[in-house]
């Protein structure tokens, strides 16, 4: 049995904040079971709802040198559909209202504290992992503290190896050395340009990319992206070096969560045969629920995401009120930058049957978006992987994207002579090329609907499950292991 050892900041269903909590819920469901055990590792949060924290279990607990003190750590674990999990409970660190604040100092100790801790229990909870499996900027310093402190130690430790997963590499987790240097315990030999400085900074991502014995991002466009200045946000020359150890493994989604037929938050089930007759009974719902006009007709767009610049939303901004003067209706469901969500609350007031701003976060209605409107719109500015097309694409709900990282892997472009693709895309970063994009989408809409609905037939046919890329995740496992 391989044992694998996943290590994240937030994993569905006990936290999610965004795609990254979707992908350590399902991917270690995909692979096989027969071969590698794989358990996953998160920070037991305050705030995570508490039909979730009834699941956990208390272990054990000791203390852990860091940061000048002694820290308590305490372990609890739960298993949900077969996987186990484990929990790092510290109350002054994952204690407040949200996974994530604000206080970008106070973030770099918390998760400081949480890879040390995820290295320090190992013993502890008796799982010693072939792989550990990293992920984004928050788990950065395990492969520095697992070679450069735990390996030396009593020989436990040895052997054990690490992925790096960038699931978004606008975060880096930077500070400046000095407080970074003080809360680490690692001397000043580590914060050189080879290392974990960058910029004049320390950068833990940075440590993790460059001490973790595989790399890897979640769409292979994304993978070559982030090799050039344009997306590689300071740390392209890092990732040319490493070149070879850098893959790119598109993300899947898990499919019996997200499936029309069975989705208990939505009122009409449908499928791939039917989805003509019954998809329409959700838009119905929706529109009735949301005050939007009643009518089967209108093309209804929909947005789930959270609201920041990366999600292209400059781009809606610069053209909402042209876009608003079309046959359409918009749904909206996001939380994020604040001149983003008000933006949508004074279009929703403005054209209140045709735009509904929903700026909160809520599963339920998510799920509702996803299976009620027509199009769905992501013109991100880049985008590792996205998930939210995928699920789309799954509900049978064309989506419009701008061709960049894991948007132009999954979507194929319709291409009206040929009659292939499963959704509409643009290339620039420019709003009026989205909204000519959008209008086309609205054409073949109103005027060419059985082309449409052959667009939703070959979207829902597509499969985005993690089968595929699952495999690709145990074959770099084996490799790392030896086979
Ligand atoms: P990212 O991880 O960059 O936010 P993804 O497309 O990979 O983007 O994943 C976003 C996930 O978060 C999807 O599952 C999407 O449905 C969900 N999501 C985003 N905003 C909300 C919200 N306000 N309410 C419910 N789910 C949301
Ligand atoms: C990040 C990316 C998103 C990706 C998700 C899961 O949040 O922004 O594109 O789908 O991680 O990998």
């Amino acid at each position: 049995m391989k044992k694998v050892l996943f290590v994240a900041s937030e994993g569905v269903p006990f936290i999610k904040t965004g795609g990254l909590a979707d992908v350590v819920g399902s991917l270690p469901k995909e692979l096989d079971k027969e071969y590698y055990d794989v358990r996953v590792m998160l920070p037991k949060y305050t705030c995570m709802k508490p039909e979730m924290q009834e699941k956990l279990k208390y272990m054990t607990h000791f203390y852990m040198s860091f940061n000048w003190g002694e820290e308590y750590v305490g372990i609890m674990e739960a298993e949900v559909d077969g996987i186990k999990y484990y929990f790092i409970d510290n109350e002054h660190y994952f204690g407040g209202f949200k996974p994530y604040g604000d206080n970008a100092l106070f973030e770099i100790e918390k998760y400081a504290f949480f890879s040390k801790a995820a290295l320090s229990v190992l013993p502890t909870i008796d799982f010693k992992p072939d792989v550990i499996h990293c992920h984004d900027w928050q788990t950065g310093l395990i492969p520095v503290y697992l070679k450069e402190r735990f390996m030396g130690g009593n020989g436990y430790y040895w052997g054990i190896k690490t992925v790096m997963t960038i699931h978004n590499l606008k975060f880096q987790g930077k500070w400046g050395v000095d407080d970074v240097k003080s809360i680490t315990g690692l001397g000043d030999e580590y914060f050189t340009a080879d290392k974990l400085e960058s910029y004049g900074n320390a950068n833990l991502l940075k440590g993790g990319l460059v001490y973790a014995d595989a790399i890897t991002t979640v769409s292979d466009t994304y993978a070559e992206e982030i090799k050039t200045d344009f997306y590689g946000e300071g740390l392209n020359s890092l990732l040319n070096y490493r070149a070879w150890d850098l893959r790119g493994i598109v993300n899947g989604i898990d499919y019996e969560e997200f499936n029309p037929e069975k989705d208990p938050y939505i009122e009409h089930p449908y499928n791939a045969v039917n989805f003509r007759k019954e998809k329409i009974k959700n838009k119905r719902a929706l529109q009735k629920q949301l005050n939007l006009a009643q009518d089967d007709k209108k093309f209804m767009i929909g947005i789930v995401s959270r609201l920041t610049d990366q999600k292209g939303f400059d781009l809606i901004a610069y053209v909402m009120d042209e876009l608003c003067q079309d046959d359409v209706q918009i749904v909206v469901l996001g939380t994020g930058e604040e001149r983003y969500e008000n933006m949508f609350r004074h279009f929703d007031w403005k054209y209140a049957d045709k735009v509904s701003a929903n700026i909160f976060y809520s599963e339920d209605l998510s799920h509702k978006i996803y299976a009620s409107c027509d199009a769905f719109l992501m013109p991100s500015l880049f985008e590792p992987c996205g998930l939210s097309q995928l699920m789309s694409l799954r509900y049978g709900t064309v989506p419009i994207v701008r061709e960049t990282g894991g948007l132009k892997d999954t979507v194929q472009p319709y291409n009206e002579y040929e009659s292939t693709g499963t959704g509409f895309s643009f290339a620039n970063y420019n709003a009026h090329e989205m909204l000519r994009t959008i209008r086309y989408a609205e054409d073949i809409y109103y005027n060419k609907k059985r082309e449409w609905n052959k667009i939703v037939d070959r979207g829902m046919a597509a499969d985005f499950s993690w089968k595929a890329s699952a495999g690709k995740y145990q074959e770099m496992y084996d490799w790392l292991i030896g086979y």
